[in-house]
This record gives C-alpha cells, sequence and structure tokens, in this order.
C-alpha cells in the first residue's frame, strides 16, 4: 500500500523526525540523491502557486527525476472524467503525484484510488509541506524542536493547522492566536503519541510569551477572495491586533524570529519592517520547501510498496459517479 501524506499525521513521529534530518543533508548536498533516476512525479494545480510549484520542480530535477505539471483544467478532470480514473492512469505514468485542490475530499479520493503515493500540495484544511519547511526552518534555529515553544498568530487557516498537527508531533508547545470567528476548530488536537501541545487563544501578546518563532500566513486566503467586500473589510479589522511587528516579537523569547508562509501583505500580517528585517527567518523557510519536499519524496516512495497495477480493486466499494467526482475538483 502506498504511504499518503495528506494531513501529515500519516507519519509517525520518528518518520517526521528522520525526514528533517534527512532534509538538513540534503540541504548541505542538493544533488546528492538520484532518488527519481528515471521516474516521474505528476503536480496537479488547480489553484495557482509559486513556492510549491517551483520547489516541487527544482527539488524533483535535484533528485533526477521528470516533473510533469498539470493544470486541472487543462485535464479531462474539467470534462467529467472521475478522480478513480485519474488516479489509475497516474498510477501508470508516475511514482508519486502531487495535487493542490480547494476540495479535502477530492485529496482523499484521489488517494483511495492511487497505487502511489498521493502528496498534498495545500487543499482547504491542511497545507503539511508548508509546515515541514516551518519544522526544518524552526530547527536550523533552535538546534531541536522537542519542548521548543512556538506561535502562530493571525486567521486559523490551513498553515495554522498544518503547523500546530506537525509541529505537536515534532514535540513542540504550539500555542495559535485567532480572533474568535477566525480560530482553528476548539477540538484540534494532537496526533496520537505526538509528545507536543496545541493551545488556541484570542490572545496575541499571550501567545508569543517565551516563543522562539512568531508564524503567520495572510489575512485573506485564496478561499476567501470570493467572500463579501464587507466581510473582507470586517476581517482585516478583527485582525488587525494580530500583525508581526517589532512590539509583537518584543514580548517573545529574545531570540525569536519571524515566519510567514507567503505570499505576504506588508502592513497587514505583518510589517515590512520585519518581513525584510533582522527578526525574521522567511526566506529561508521558503527556501526550506525544497529540502523537505525532497526527504518528504524519499520517504514516500521508500515506504510504499508497489500496488495492484491493474486498476479497479483497491477503490472498488468508494467509486462515486463521474459528475460528482468531477464536481469535487472544480468547485
Ligand atoms: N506557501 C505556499 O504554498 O506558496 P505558494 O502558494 O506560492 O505555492
Amino acid at each position: 500500500m502506498p504511504l499518503h501524506f495528506l494531513t501529515g499525521c500519516e507519519l509517525s513521529a520518528q518518520q517526521l523526525s528522520d525526514l528533517l534530518r534527512r532534509a538538513a543533508e540534503l540541504k548541505r548536498q542538493p544533488l546528492s540523491s538520484k532518488a527519481l533516476e528515471g521516474s516521474s512525479v505528476a503536480l496537479i494545480f488547480q489553484k495557482p502557486s509559486t513556492r510549491t510549484r517551483l520547489s516541487f520542480e527544482v527539488g524533483i530535477t535535484e533528485l533526477r527525476g521528470n516533473a510533469v505539471v498539470l493544470r486541472s483544467e487543462e485535464m479531462q478532470l474539467s470534462r467529467g472524467e472521475s478522480l478513480r480514473d485519474t488516479a489509475l492512469v497516474l498510477s501508470r505514468h508516475v511514482v508519486a503525484a502531487g495535487l493542490r485542490t480547494s476540495s479535502d475530499q477530492a485529496l482523499q479520493e484521489l488517494a483511495l484510488n492511487a497505487h502511489i503515493p498521493i502528496f498534498n500540495m495545500l487543499s482547504a484544511s491542511h497545507h503539511p509541506c508548508q509546515a515541514l519547511a516551518d519544522l526544518l526552518t524552526i530547527q536550523e534555529a533552535c538546534g531541536s524542536l522537542a519542548g521548543v515553544q512556538i506561535a502562530y498568530v493571525g486567521d486559523g487557516t490551513n498553515v495554522a493547522r498544518s503547523l500546530a498537527l506537525l509541529g505537536s508531533l515534532a514535540g513542540m508547545h504550539v500555542t495559535v492566536a485567532s480572533p474568535p470567528a477566525c480560530a482553528l476548530e476548539a477540538s484540534l488536537t494532537p496526533p496520537p503519541h505526538a509528545q507536543g501541545t496545541i493551545t488556541l487563544t484570542d490572545d496575541p501578546r499571550q501567545a508569543v510569551d517565551q516563543a522562539r518563532a512568531v508564524c503567520t500566513d495572510v489575512w485573506v486566503s485564496m478561499s476567501d477572495e470570493q467572500a463579501d467586500e464587507e466581510d473582507i473589510s470586517k476581517r482585516i479589522r478583527s485582525l488587525a491586533p494580530y500583525r508581526i511587528d517589532d512590539a509583537l516579537l518584543d514580548r517573545a523569547d529574545p531570540r525569536a524570529f519571524a515566519l510567514h508562509c507567503l505570499p505576504a501583505h506588508p502592513g497587514q500580517e505583518i510589517t515590512a519592517e520585519v518581513l525584510y528585517g533582522r527578526r525574521q527567518r522567511i526566506w529561508d523557510q521558503a527556501e526550506n520547501r525544497r529540502h523537505v519536499q525532497k526527504a518528504l519524496l524519499e520517504l514516500l516512495l521508500s515506504e510504499s510498496v508497489e500496488g495492484e497495477a491493474s486498476g479497479g480493486s483497491l477503490a472498488s466499494s468508494a467509486a462515486p459517479s463521474q459528475a460528482s467526482s468531477s464536481a469535487l475538483l472544480h468547485r
């Protein structure tokens, strides 16, 4: 069975730790692995991307593989072909496939039907590849992750959720501060066997107290862009106290630095002074996407036993209609 990477919670704490150690090795020696020699990896984008596409494409090239970038609107998916059939065909051509989608259900359906590892390049609820880069960046600064206290301030996005889940799996204590209307679900708990903790609050000053890293994301995500202008203005007003600026960083650990998944909106969720200043590791974090994703691809391929290649049996009980499957991806 393939090992998928949909939320990040598919990994054990040991696998996560090994992945981060391997990513650090690959960062030191970027061309040392030929893990993808003679193989192709599909990258399917339903939504725009700069960092994810760039870091995966370059990373796959460095692993001696071939990246096949597919825009979902150019695929037969856009004309009603099912995710099941798409998964079966992908499984005959590539060794792994990534999907960026607004639908967590579409991602799960692709994984359920694929004989190859499927990885999440951002979905409505999760962005685990971003969290891996966040963790590597914090590990570089702090030496190790166990027991480290970090804060996320701002909108309770997919980035916040993935940081909380994978950060706690890595043994960190993650506090997420958001206005009540933008908060993560109160039921969010660390993955089983995680040594770290997740704390939710609405107080950004309390969240950053003693934090080594202070993280954020945009206040208007791709999924919010269709919202009513009035609602967006209200959301931005409610998030103003959660902006990362020097005054907020002054309340954190003296060695604290800012992280941001990017793209940034200087003046909204982070000041330009912090974004381009000395109290950030944001540009290292953007580079680290490539190193962690190379380690992730190595792990997924080494942990996945080749599945049945003749199509059908794996997902025979879960095949949706073509129309519903297509709607999942394109809604
Ligand atoms: N952080 C992130 O996922 O960036 P992109 O949307 O540019 O891929």
